[in-house]
């Protein structure tokens, strides 16, 4: 498992005036982590309208930070769909029995069980991963809200995969630069089913649903031009083109490599806040939550590019 990190904004990186009618009053901060990425906005509430500049450099911040912290965000659920919304279509997750009611839009994660049944997919991150990079478009970005929080655990961890990149072995980028590889949701399907409750079986509507794809190893992020390994434990299978063997070795000097602490930012959750990242750049994990605690978080997901 990893690491450490400091959270502690390192000061303030920008400030605008107050802003115009078409927003909030709020002078808009946006304070990097003293981490491997992340920052925070600060001076935000987002139960009311951001102001087109405001976003503008929301939507910068996220490019140039990777993960954003907006903290103490007292928000419904409609108001959680519409500002994720601004950012692209929003994806539905397969597992359609952990929609929160009326907002099929909203993923429950959850180790809450109410009458003996699961209300979440508690082990959501188990294994570190990109969200629905399962999928022909994987997810843009993904916005999760703290709704309740245990008094100890259920940290989520960050890893930045431009730096993964940047920091790869030559021989090893090499190697990888122009290669694919498999993704499969049911990848450790079975393996997460035989251990927990969260995990129903799946129907073959569901199975066609998340057939296997096949994505650059390496991605070029459509936005900021950078590149980022786009593997991971969870859901990359194997690489194409390599002897069985070969691919798993690779795979698991990658997957190492990935998560390493010095690309790791660990996000210690605080009510209402709500984090926002951006899986082209970046791959999390659930550090995980004991058992006899209760931990409840809302997610959306935002449908991104056919990586290449
Ligand atoms: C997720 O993988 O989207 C959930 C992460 C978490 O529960 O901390």
């Amino acid at each position: 498992m990893n690491a450490q990190v400091d959270s502690r904004p390192r000061g303030q990186e920008t400030r605008t005036a107050p802003a115009t009618s078409a927003g909030q009053a709020a002078q808009l901060d946006i304070r990097p982590f003293d981490s491997a990425l992340g920052a925070e906005v600060m001076g935000l509430d987002l139960s009311r309208p951001v102001a087109p500049d405001d976003f503008k450099r929301i939507h910068q911040a996220h490019l140039d930070h990777h993960v954003l912290v907006f903290r103490d965000q007292r928000i419904t659920p409609q108001q959680h769909v519409d500002f994720s919304r601004r950012f692209g279509p929003l994806q539905i997750h397969v597992l359609k029995n952990f929609q929160l009611q009326h907002h099929p839009e909203i993923l429950i994660v959850s180790n809450i069980k109410e009458n003996g049944e699961p209300i979440g997919l508690g082990d959501a991150g188990y294994f570190w991963h990109s969200d629905l990079s399962y999928k022909d478009k994987p997810s843009l970005g993904s916005l999760l809200h703290a709704q309740e929080l245990p008094n100890e655990g259920g940290d989520t961890l960050f890893a930045n995969q431009h730096t993964a990149w940047d920091t790869l072995p030559e021989a090893l980028k090499t190697l990888v630069a122009d290669l694919r590889a498999e993704h499969s949701y049911l990848a450790k399907y079975e393996e997460l089913r035989a251990r927990s409750p969260w995990r129903p079986k799946l129907t073959q509507a569901q199975i066609d649903e998340v057939k296997p794809v096949v994505h650059p190893v390496v991605r070029t992020h459509p936005e900021n031009g950078r590149k980022a390994l786009f593997v991971s434990e969870h859901f990359t299978t194997r690489i194409v083109g390599l002897p069985e063997d070969e691919s798993r070795a690779v795979l698991a000097e990658l997957f190492a490599h990935t998560s390493a602490p010095s690309l790791v930012y660990r996000h210690a959750w605080r009510p209402h806040d709500l984090v926002f990242w951006d899986n082209r750049s970046v791959t999390h994990l659930a550090a995980g939550t004991p058992d006899h605690l209760r931990r409840k978080l809302y997610r959306t997901t935002i449908e991104g590019d056919t990586p290449f």
